[in-house]
């Protein structure tokens, strides 16, 4: 099957979103994957509420909201009516991680883990069943633009094979340094959702970067 693609409007032209996002629109973009940083989770900051308002505007395609912050759920229901249809807090942020879950599920919106690369997969052995996506980090969160870790192929695998197990759908989405030469490989390896900002937004042609990323 296709995987589904997920660009990310962080390496996108924000003196122009209005033009990004409808080329996303027009392109076989799945979902436009929205990087919030907070700068303390994080050594950056990226954008928050009223960038995404302006996405969401033009957006004909699902929001996938990855908060790279402290506390997400002092913020998971405003991102929830700003138009977002995933939301994956980060594992590394929730010492409560089981009451984060329940508090997304509630929100109706598909529940997101995101893991840092140090960060094992066998820590969500026992929430799993609770998920619905785990973002997996192939780069340090923080910035775009970052080379792909090579480790994280043995670390799809092995959570593929934790879902298999546990029957349980589970979406393995893959962000950072994804490109057209790691991507059939992670789709191999047991991911279905790849994020992609500046491979595919510093392409000369992005909708064929998408395009050529769907395979
Ligand atoms: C990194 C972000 C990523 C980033 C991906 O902290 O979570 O989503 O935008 O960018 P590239 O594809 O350039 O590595
Ligand atoms: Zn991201």
């Amino acid at each position: 099957m296709a995987p589904i693609i997920a660009p990310s409007i962080l390496a996108a032209d924000f003196a122009n979103i209005q033009k990004e996002v409808e080329m996303l629109n027009e392109s076989s973009a799945d979902w436009i994957h929205i990087d919030i940083m907070d700068g303390m989770f994080v050594p950056n900051i990226s954008f928050g509420m009223p960038v995404l308002a302006a996405i969401q505007k033009h957006a004909k395609k699902p929001l996938d909201v990855h908060l790279m912050i402290e506390q997400p759920e002092r913020y998971v229901e405003t991102f929830k009516k700003l138009g977002a249809d995933t939301i994956s807090v980060h594992y590394e942020a929730c010492p409560h991680l089981h009451r984060n879950l329940q508090q997304l599920r509630d929100l109706d919106c598909r529940v997101g883990v995101a893991l840092n690369p140090h960060t094992s997969v066998e820590l969500l052995a026992d929430t799993l069943q609770d998920i619905d996506l785990v973002c997996m980090m192939s780069v340090n969160p923080g910035f775009g633009g970052q080379k792909f870790i090579e480790q994280t192929y043995q670390k799809v695998r092995k959570l593929r094979a934790m879902a298999e197990a546990q029957n349980t759908p589970l979406h393995i989405e893959i962000d950072g340094g994804v490109n057209s030469e790691n991507a059939p490989k992670l789709i191999e390896a047991g991911a279905d959702v790849l994020v992609a900002g500046s491979f595919v937004f510093r392409a000369e042609d992005p909708i064929a970067t998408i395009a050529g990323l769907k395979g």
